[in-house]
């Protein structure tokens, strides 16, 4: 049974294997047993449903609270080749007859419906005399009240099955699972005996990272310049500075949308459509924003203030990376954000005793953007997890390894700016002051007299602006909360005056990133972006980014081929192999690429003679690459061309990096790969091949250390 299965998921889905968890969610559903599945966002909780869906007779009835994300999941399942249809109040009744009609004669696999439809008595009717084989209550936890989006019609649900005649194997799916709402999904929706399902709450591609006392504003532009052409999210604590980061960013070249609740419904709508067809790449947007979004390809979710508590975090920032690939959810906290929240919650209609929850559970954020030990950790425990490794190697602490730099002087100059202008006047004044400003206002107020002024002249404005936003972060300063905030001392100031103690700080640096040459990437993402206008149907829903970069890199040119890419299923190669290949074909053809035959090899001399021959100029590292790839060492290519080998060594890394099927291994001898690596760890080379091969056995060429250091660059 479980091979069918397999078969299905390739043959739909175009993925080879089952995510954790989704294995053992359909062997229980197919033994007809009730099941219940808890899986983080994004986790791969739809298959488990819709997989068994494709082997049952009768219907699969999905109930989903979201209408928007019902049309997106029908669209995906129809694109797909599995007739699936849903039914709510977005249509008129005469369309709901005729999906019901449909239906009955045994049209559709799934059908989504909200859970208000089940209030219908003539509605629940119509089903009853239908065969449903399975129901999926999709975001169970709106049965409770103790999950955080209570939907009283989830309470409709158990009445409703018990009303069936045959009943049918009830799966609860959800990504919340404190105890409470647990007991409560069980007993609410009538589970009987279930197995239950729990994966990890770990999503291992998304990075995390805490930013302090950085120009947040600077630090996002120049991450999203960074990031051209990836969509991403920044979410605001207020709608005030959602507009005013919109504002910001309109001016310049990038294409961004604002959504927030004070929107109309249609201004809304079109920023979210938007935004799902890769129109713009940013949104910039309050928590009001992104229930209801499935968009699988968000390369990153900045948050731009701190939010109120982890699961909002944790939920928000989870939006990032569905698809699997490697993304950023990147916090910027600044001491400011607190008090933010803190009003937020006194300001709110919650009973005393929940205000006390809340304010806990804010200190627990706070506590995240403080701690020194992995985010990662502190997150999974935060949410019960258990004996967790130490270090996750893909979280800021964990990847930390810029030096810690002695700003004690620098801090007391500043602190001591601070106290000197009588602790009146905001952060701009006192950096102008330190920088020896002639401005109007520094010379009517006598500042120039001060003995601090002038005294950081040969510093960078940034420097200073950064240092002083750590001293506050850290509490050696703080800001006040009015307009115009002022600075202030604080009794940590006057320990690093009286010299009692050190401070220090790490300089954040936004990380360059291996950045491929991504030209038929772009032509496959402009293919899709065509093929999504023509159909309706998002860009995502077409192909996944993570298919279109396998492609990129594969660079298949028969359909057949395409079938082994990870998220082409024959449905979809039917439908648009023959352009995707025909975009690969004529990038080959216009780069020179030749394709790789395994078998047989092409000889040297009919690739030179098709070199001299074509017209265009191919670049010199494909000629090589191609020669390589037809089985000639290196050395033989080198003297085939009468290139030097080490320029040849340089065109097979260039090809690696733009992105070609090298295999470094080729490059490294076995038996040294660890002593290489060992060398490279050990000896502070700052890029300097020599320092490294130094210390190595002397029949180990460069070419085996620049190998080794490629392949592991991103590692570590
Ligand atoms: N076995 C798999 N292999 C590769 N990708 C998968 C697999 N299963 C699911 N996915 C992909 O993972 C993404 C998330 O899946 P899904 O929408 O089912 O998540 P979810 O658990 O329902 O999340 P949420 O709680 O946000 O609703 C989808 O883009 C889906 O195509
Ligand atoms: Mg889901
Ligand atoms: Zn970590």
């Amino acid at each position: 049974m479980i091979e069918q299965c397999q078969l299905l998921l390739k043959k739909y889905f175009g993925f080879c294997e089952f995510r954790k968890g989704q294995e053992k969610a359909v062997r229980s559903v197919l033994s007809k047993k009730d099941t219940f599945i808890i899986m983080p966002t994004g986790g791969g909780k739809s298959l488990c449903y819709q997989i068994p869906a494709l082997l049952q007779e009768g219907i699969t009835l999905v109930i989903s609270p979201l209408i928007s994300l019902m049309k997106d999941q029908v669209d995906s399942l129809n694109n797909v080749g599995i007739p699936a249809t849903f039914i709510n109040s977005t249509l008129s009744p005469g369309e709901i007859d005729e999906r019901l009609y449909r239906a009955y004669i045994g049209e559709y696999r799934l059908i989504y419906v909200s859970p208000e439809r089940l209030e219908s008595q003539g509605f629940c009717s119509r089903l009853l005399g239908m065969h449903v084989s399975i129901i999926a209550v999709d975001e169970a936890h709106c049965v409770s009240q103790w999950g955080h989006d209570f939907r009283p019609s989830y309470r409709f649900i158990s009445d409703f099955i018990n009303k069936l005649e045959r009943r049918p194997v009830v799966m609860a799916l959800t990504a919340t699972a404190t105890e409470r709402v647990k007991k409560d999904v069980i007993n609410l929706l009538g589970l009987r005996n279930p197995e239950i399902v729990l994966t990890g709450f770990d999503r291992s591609n998304l990075k995390f990272s805490v930013v302090n006392g950085v120009d947040k504003k600077g630090y996002i532009s120049k991450f999203v310049d960074e990031h051209k052409g990836e969509a991403g999210i920044i979410y605001t604590a207020t709608r005030r500075e959602a507009e005013s980061l919109y504002n910001y960013f309109s001016g310049k070249e990038i294409k961004v949308g604002l959504y927030h609740a004070g929107m109309s419904d249609e201004e809304r709508n079109k920023a979210q459509d938007a935004f799902i067809y890769d129109d713009i790449d940013l949104i910039i947007a309050t928590n009001a924003f992104g229930m209801g979004i499935d968009k699988s390809n968000v390369r990153f979710v900045i948050h731009y203030n701190m939010p109120k508590n982890m699961e909002a975090y944790y939920q928000e920032a989870g939006r990032a990376g569905r698809d699997g690939e490697e993304s950023e959810c990147i916090l910027l906290f600044s001491p400011g954000d607190v008090q933010t929240q803190k009003y937020f919650i006194d300001a709110s209609n919650l009973s005393e005793d929940l205000k006390a929850i809340e304010y806990q559970k804010l200190q627990k954020m706070v506590d995240y953007c403080h701690t020194s030990s992995c985010l990662r950790k502190f997150i999974l425990e935060y949410f019960g997890e258990e004996s967790l490794e130490e270090k996750c190697n893909n979280c800021s602490i964990c990847c930390d390894n810029r030096q810690i730099q002695d700003i004690t002087i620098e801090a007391q100059k500043i602190i001591s700016c601070v106290y000197r202008a009588k602790e009146r006047y905001g952060k701009n004044m006192i950096i102008d002051i330190l920088k020896g400003s002639k401005g109007k206002k520094i010379i009517e107020n006598k500042l120039h007299e001060l003995s601090t002024y002038g005294i950081m002249s040969t510093e960078k404005r940034e420097t200073i602006n950064l240092i002083t936003n750590k001293l506050c972060a850290d509490g050696y300063l703080k800001m006040t909360e009015e307009q115009y905030p002022v600075l202030k001392l604080t009794p940590k100031s006057i320990d690093v005056l009286k010299n009692q103690v050190k401070v220090y700080m790490k300089i954040d640096k936004i990380e360059e990133r291996n950045l491929t040459d991504n030209e038929l990437l772009e032509l496959l993402k402009n293919l899709r972006k065509n093929i999504s206008n023509r159909e309706g149907l998002p860009p995502y829903i077409v192909f996944h980014d993570s298919t279109l970069k396998e492609i990129a890199k594969k660079m298949p040119t028969r359909k057949e081929d395409l079938l082994t890419i990870k998220g082409c299923g024959e449905k979809k190669v039917g439908l648009y192999g023959h352009e995707v290949c025909q975009v690969v074909i004529n990038y080959m053809e216009a780069k020179g690429i030749r394709e790789k035959n395994d078998s047989p090899k092409e000889n040297k001399e009919e690739i030179m003679e098709f070199y001299k021959f074509s017209e265009e100029k191919v670049k010199s590292h494909i000629i090589t690459f191609n020669l390589y790839n037809s089985g000639m060492s290196l050395k033989e290519i080198s003297a085939e061309r009468g290139l030097s080998l080490s320029t040849i060594e340089n065109h097979i890394f260039q090809c690696y990096e733009e992105g070609f099927k090298v295999n470094l291994d080729d490059l490294i001898p076995k038996n040294y790969e660890n002593e290489i690596l060992e060398a490279i760890e050990k000896v502070e080379h700052n890029g300097k091949l020599r320092a490294i091969k130094e210390v190595l056995p002397s029949e180990i060429g460069y070419t085996a250390i620049k190998a080794v250091l490629y392949k592991y660059r991103n590692v570590g």
